[in-house]
């Protein structure tokens, strides 16, 4: 049975400061950022944008009533959790009216744990071929102002409705995956900005990425040449190309200047949203799906999965037929021309706009922020969200 994923959708927040306007703020050279790191944009969030109101936003756009009836199955992939019980997907269920005979549960391992996601959803529809079930990825990366991360921050969702015979990609096996205990970024229970040891994360995800490689051409014979594209977790468009330069030294060159041509690609996204953690890799798949003119169905493209502290997984899809027809191409090109552009203080004042830690009633002004759904406040604790009518 082919399985894999039917639909992706994605928002990001309508605001963003330009990466050269930072760099000159922080007396740094702009190349730095933009070739440097290659990052132009960074979405800034509002307060009234949180991990799940950026996911149901994400799958607003593409679920119809016939997928919340085939949905049965909501996996929510985050790190900017906003209870240490509840699930995020409980809230999404409840916003995208979903069916009542459904298991809802949310996963953590950093970046990697949408794609736990997809491998847990992949299993289910296995057993259950009429069902379809939701991944999430949904995410603010948040470093602190004046970091040297500040630069990889952004925020944003990826909402992807896996099913069999899906309309955009099979999702193959088997895959090769890794565990190994590193301190590369974590996040303590206390803090609200991540801690991070840069260049070491960088060196743990190049080995990982040349192991993992290693591991999925010796377990499937498949080699660089079967694949049109690889994609990256990014959470700085350069990070992914040093892993994949990494690998390139002695390959031929037309394998070279293919998977080098549609990384260009498939980082445009990424380039301009930031950091958005779990759903980073879907973001680079739906930039190379949705800019691409090349790739034909029937092509492989093979992905790359990494969430520090660290856990990391290879794995392969195949284009299906008119792949192009089920993507929202034009939506999220809008949603992305159309944001704001804010000053480095007004980004700043943005950052510190945070909860008061223990309030137990606040309305927030939804007023001020275009999404459909919005984080509407704390009523004695309890997070409130506010569906707009449009
Ligand atoms: N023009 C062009 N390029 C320039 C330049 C200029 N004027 N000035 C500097 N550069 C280049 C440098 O040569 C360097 O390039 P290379 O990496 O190719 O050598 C690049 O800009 C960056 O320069 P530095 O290494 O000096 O920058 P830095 O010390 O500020 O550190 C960083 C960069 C390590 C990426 C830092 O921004 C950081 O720590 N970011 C966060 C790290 C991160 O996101 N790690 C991933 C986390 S792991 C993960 O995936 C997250 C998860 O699971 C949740």
């Amino acid at each position: 049975m082919k399985i894999g994923i039917d639909k992706i959708g994605f928002y990001t927040p309508h605001m963003y400061v330009e990466t050269e306007d930072l760099a000159i703020a922080r007396n740094i050279e702009p190349g730095k950022f933009t070739i440097g790191i290659g990052q132009e944009k960074i979405a800034v969030p509002p307060i009234t944008q949180d991990a799940v109101s950026l996911a149901a936003n994400a799958a607003l756009e593409i679920l119809t009533d016939e997928d919340r009836d085939a949905i049965d199955y909501v996996i929510f992939a985050t790190e900017s959790g906003i209870d240490h019980s509840k699930a995020a997907s409980i809230y999404i269920h409840q916003l995208l009216g979903l069916n009542r005979n459904t298991r809802s549960i949310e996963v953590k391992q950093a970046c990697y744990s949408a794609t736990a996601g997809i491998q847990m959803a992949k299993g289910h529809i296995a057993l259950n071929p009429e069902s379809k079930a939701l991944v999430l990825g949904a995410d603010i990366s948040r470093y602190g102002l004046q970091t040297s991360g500040e630069v990889t921050q952004g925020a944003g969702a990826v909402a992807i409705v896996m099913s069999a015979d899906p309309k955009i990609m099979t999702v193959e096996s088997p895959s090769a995956y890794q565990t190994e205990d590193v301190m590369d970024f974590w996040r303590p229970l206390y803090s609200d900005t991540a801690f991070v040891q840069g260049k070491y994360s960088v060196d743990k995800y190049i080995g990982f990425f040349q192991d993992l490689f290693t591991e999925y051409t010796k377990k499937t014979g498949i080699g660089l040449s079967d694949l049109e594209a690889i994609l990256f977790h990014l959470p700085y468009t350069k990070m992914g190309l040093k892993a994949l330069k990494s690998i390139l030294e002695d390959v031929n060159e037309a394998d070279k200047t293919r998977l080098l041509a549609n990384f260009d690609i498939s980082k445009k996204y990424n380039a301009t949203v930031g950091n958005i953690y779990t759903g980073s890799l879907y973001l680079s798949l739906l930039s190379l799906l949705e800019r691409n003119t090349t790739i034909e169905p029937g092509e492989r493209v093979g992905l790359f999965s990494y969430g520090s502290g660290a856990v990391g997984e290879f794995f392969t899809g195949i284009l299906q037929p008119n792949y192009r027809k089920s993507l929202f191409k034009e939506q999220h090109e809008q949603m992305l021309t159309n944001r704001t552009v804010l000053t480095v203080a007004e980004y700043e004042a943005q950052f510190n706009d945070t909860l008061p830690v223990g309030v137990e009633n606040i309305d927030l002004p939804t007023e001020k922020d275009p999404a459909t759904i919005c984080f509407a406040g704390i009523k004695d604790h309890m997070r409130q969200y506010v569906r707009k009518n449009k």
